[in-house]
């Protein structure tokens, strides 16, 4: 299909369609704002079952982060488009090399064995967000990654550090000092990742290629809260 040439609208208001990405970031935030497990993770007041939970599954898609994004890279890459997010796509790929160690080494520390993180049983939401990711990385429109990016990373400056915080403060989960190396580790790099990718991205006027990323961040919006172990942990609990 011949690719449409930028509009003299889009030329105008490049700084439109960032917008819609921030929105679906934005509202992410106010969802888990909202969600039980999630308000317990962000408020510190969660437990070492529900905290030890959120991080095994995270570590479930986080060790598909580096490979995909490389993936995604190389291939836009090889197409010939967009070579500013091409290396994008792979300056995340090695940004993000070695968090999903991060995750191992806070479950240790919680008493988990590398065995037990591996044999954990994906959530459907975690396995959706790697088959998502691994399908736009491989055979659809690489640059979506950046979508799926915007929003984790969004999430990681507005909630992360408070979530440390609360965590330590409140004290409840044994070792819990140390166990909050990916949280932290994404507190403290997640507000220049964030800024960077929205100047790159705002100077993006293809259609085609914002769509994309615009509905990756949705999916991921979509299918972040089905990461947390709700209704198990109430039935469990009843
Ligand atoms: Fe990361
Ligand atoms: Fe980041």
């Amino acid at each position: 299909m011949q690719m449409q040439p930028q509009t003299q609208q889009q030329t105008q208001h490049p700084q439109d369609w960032t917008s819609a990405l921030e929105h679906e970031a934005r509202t992410l935030v106010e969802a888990l704002d909202r969600h039980p497990e999630a308000r317990r993770l962000f408020d510190g007041s969660t437990d070492t079952a529900g905290y030890a939970a959120w991080l095994a599954q995270t570590y479930h898609y986080v060790r598909w982060t580096t490979p995909l994004l490389a993936r995604a890279g190389a291939r836009l890459k090889r197409l010939g488009r967009h070579p500013v997010l091409a290396e994008l796509l792979l300056q995340k790929s090695s940004e993000e090399q070695g968090h999903e160690r991060w995750l191992l080494a806070d479950l240790k520390n919680l008493g988990w064995t590398r065995e037990q993180v591996e044999r954990f049983e994906l959530r459907p939401a975690v396995a959706a967000y790697v088959a998502w990711n691994r399908f736009t990385a491989e055979a659809g429109s690489p640059t979506a990654f950046l979508g799926t990016a915007y929003v984790l990373e969004y999430l990681s400056v507005y909630r992360a550090g408070q979530a440390v915080e609360r965590l330590l403060q409140r004290d409840a989960i044994p070792n819990i000092r140390k166990a909050v190396t990916f949280l932290r580790g994404h507190a403290g790099a997640d507000e220049a990742h964030v800024e960077e990718l929205a100047a790159v991205l705002r100077l993006l006027t293809d259609p085609e290629e914002q769509a994309a990323i615009l509905l990756s961040a949705r999916t991921t919006r979509a299918l972040y809260a089905g990461m947390f172990p709700e209704q198990e942990r109430r039935a469990r609990a009843s």
